[in-house]
């Protein structure tokens, strides 16, 4: 999703701007734009490509007052003239922007009858037009808070003025956070973006809107009441270290490290806040868990958890949430996960079921987020920053603190924490493990080359089989289909040819002997069959080994060799593990 940063103040605006776009990459785009004032004149630099890639930096002169963005095209195609910065006809306004303006055809065809020339095919392009429009009869202030209410649909906007310098920015839906540095100020799509210079954050409302005055002057008003505010300013707990790669070559070999510690974070719950989600799950007649993507395969697991223990759980993908909506009640408790708390769908979902008086308990790794403000109670993960858009950390912490929740729940709170904890040092065990890396690189290898890969796993498995698929698709570009092992002969067995890989999920529990019929089946059809499991198989093709645990908790061990081969295969085929094509780290728009 696209990446705005901002910053005003007594620094070199040119390099933080483009230095936050190099933080902010990890959010997936096509193409990228900066534009700073430089003795009164606007410098506008606009690219193709990733920010990366560019070695001109230093040729750039220095500003006290730069904007960025980059660009995740969804209205006219990438190139050039659509990467922002936009302008007005008079050059006089820049416009960067997140977020889709849906009413933009109307506005559009308005401002060309009041004569205003259209350079691109974006949406995003008649903001500062209608802000150049408003301005020929009120102040850049007015003419902005003008404009912003006139946009439909969700964005966060930063608009410089180049007349006075000064900067504007606004969110509604897509998520914008205001910097307090030292010597200026920044604004930026995500807290990362500028962590390098500070870790004093406001956190914007929809509504917000922010005036950047000077180096030591802001402003902050509700566009709708027009009254001040006082915003709260936070100290947000993550280090700039944590935020960098360090010594690790990509983001995900060093978050699939930060493994075993974010296991032991996700304990790390205020008490009060943990028994208050306890009381409200053992009062609430029905739970129903709503998520996307990975975190949605984590609130599956929570489905299978909660059911294991009669408590009735429902689940959906936030995208399909409505399609259960009418058989949820008020009492029903809604439970909401999501890494980045930015994810529309999910935020969608938790606006839907409040609007009907359900509360919502939501688990979130990134502070202040959307869905952290918009629901009832929050437990944060605690897994520190995640860069790679493939999510691996923030997957055990989000396994680790609804298992924390279901011991509580039990009344065995002490277990779940001392559990956990083992199991944290026996990952932290199988990642030091220099043979296990070396056979996870060699199994890497074998599966570089292959088109088709199958997964299979029973019961607390099947969700880590749909996780495993959803890993080696979005990260090495194989398609890998996951079932659940009983389904096997009911169609997909078709499939199996000789030498197709599958991926056999095993555990203790009642289903380990099933799956292991199912893997023999799969052999006697020529597949070569990989397992994942604590006791070696003899008449496996290929065996990874991981520690031996009760059932619920093959949840954690068994995906972690998944993230290193997903991780070891796209290396193998030259694929950035961190930035895979097409994909975002958090989904903001529809
Ligand atoms: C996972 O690797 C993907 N990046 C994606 O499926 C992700 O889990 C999904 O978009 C949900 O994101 P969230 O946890 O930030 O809400």
């Amino acid at each position: 999703m696209c990446g705005i940063i901002a910053y005003k103040g007594k620094e070199n605006a040119t390099s933080i701007v483009i230095n936050g776009l190099k933080y902010l990459e990890y959010r997936g785009y096509d193409s990228w734009g900066i534009v700073y004032l430089n003795n009164q004149k606007a410098r506008l630099l606009k690219k193709v490509g990733k920010i990366g890639e560019f070695q001109g930096q230093n040729n750039l002169s220095n500003s006290c007052v730069a904007i960025g963005q980059t660009r995740w095209a969804t209205h006219g195609k990438v190139s050039v003239v659509n990467a922002h910065p936009h302008f007005s006809c008079d050059k006089n306004i820049f416009v960067v922007h997140n977020g889709i303006v849906e009413n933009y055809e109307v506005l559009k065809a308005e401002l060309i009858k009041k004569g205003h020339h259209f350079v691109s095919q974006t949406d995003t392009e008649v903001i500062p037009h209608l802000i150049e429009e408003y301005r020929k009869n009120n102040s850049f202030v007015v003419a902005c808070e003008k404009t912003f209410h006139r946009l439909k649909g969700l964005f966060a906007v930063v608009v410089l003025d180049k007349k006075t310098g000064e900067i504007i920015g606004t969110r509604k839906g897509s998520p914008l956070v205001m910097g307090i540095g030292d010597k200026g100020f920044f604004l930026a799509s995500d807290v990362p973006a500028f962590l390098n210079k500070t870790n004093k954050v406001i956190f914007l409302d929809d509504g917000d809107m922010v005036h950047i005055i000077d180096d030591e002057t802001y402003k902050i008003k509700n566009l709708s009441s027009k009254k001040i505010l006082k915003k709260k300013i936070d100290t947000i707990k993550w280090s700039k270290e944590e935020a960098e790669k360090g010594k690790y070559p990509h983001f995900m070999i060093k978050e699939i490290k930060e493994i075993p510690e974010a296991i032991k974070k996700a304990t790390w719950q205020d008490n009060k806040k943990l028994q208050i989600v306890v009381n409200l799950i053992k009062k609430s007649p029905r739970l129903f868990f709503v998520a996307c993507g990975t975190a949605g395969h984590a609130c599956l697991a929570g489905q299978y958890l909660f059911s294991s223990v009669g408590k009735p759980t429902g689940f959906s993908v936030a995208s399909e949430f409505k399609n259960f909506f009418p058989t949820l009640d008020k009492k029903t408790l809604l439970i909401a996960v999501s890494q980045s708390g930015e994810t529309i769908d999910t935020i969608e979902a938790v606006k839907k079921a409040k609007e009907k008086g359900l509360k919502v308990v939501s688990l979130v790794n990134v502070m202040g987020s959307t869905l952290t403000r918009i629901s009832d109670y929050v437990l944060m993960l605690n897994a520190g920053p995640e860069k790679c858009v493939l999510a691996t950390k923030s997957y055990l912490s989000q396994l680790s603190l609804i298992l924390l929740i279901l011991f509580s729940t039990l009344g065995q709170y002490k277990k779940g924490d001392k559990e956990l904890k083992k199991i944290s040092y026996q990952i932290d065990q199988l990642l030091e493990n220099k043979s296990f890396i070396a056979k996870i690189k060699t199994l890497a290898r074998k599966l570089s080359s292959v088109r088709h890969i199958y997964v299979i796993g029973r019961s607390y498995n099947y969700p880590t089989t749909l996780e495993t698929a959803l890993k080696i698709k979005e990260g090495c570009y194989i398609h890998t289909e996951a079932f659940a092992g009983g389904e096997l002969k009911h169609g997909v067995i078709a499939l199996i040819e000789k030498g197709t890989p599958c991926i056999i999920h095993l555990s203790k529990g009642d289903e380990a002997d099933n799956t292991l019929i199912n893997a023999m089946e799969l052999k006697s059809r020529g597949a070569y069959i990989i397992g994942v499991g604590h006791k070696r198989q003899k008449d496996f093709d290929f065996f990874i080994e991981v520690p031996e645990v009760e059932e619920i908790f093959s949840l954690l061990v068994n995906i972690v060799p998944i993230h290193l081969l997903s991780y070891y295969i796209a290396l193998e085929k030259g694929i950035d593990p961190d930035k895979p094509r097409n994909l975002a780290k958090s989904v903001t728009v529809k």
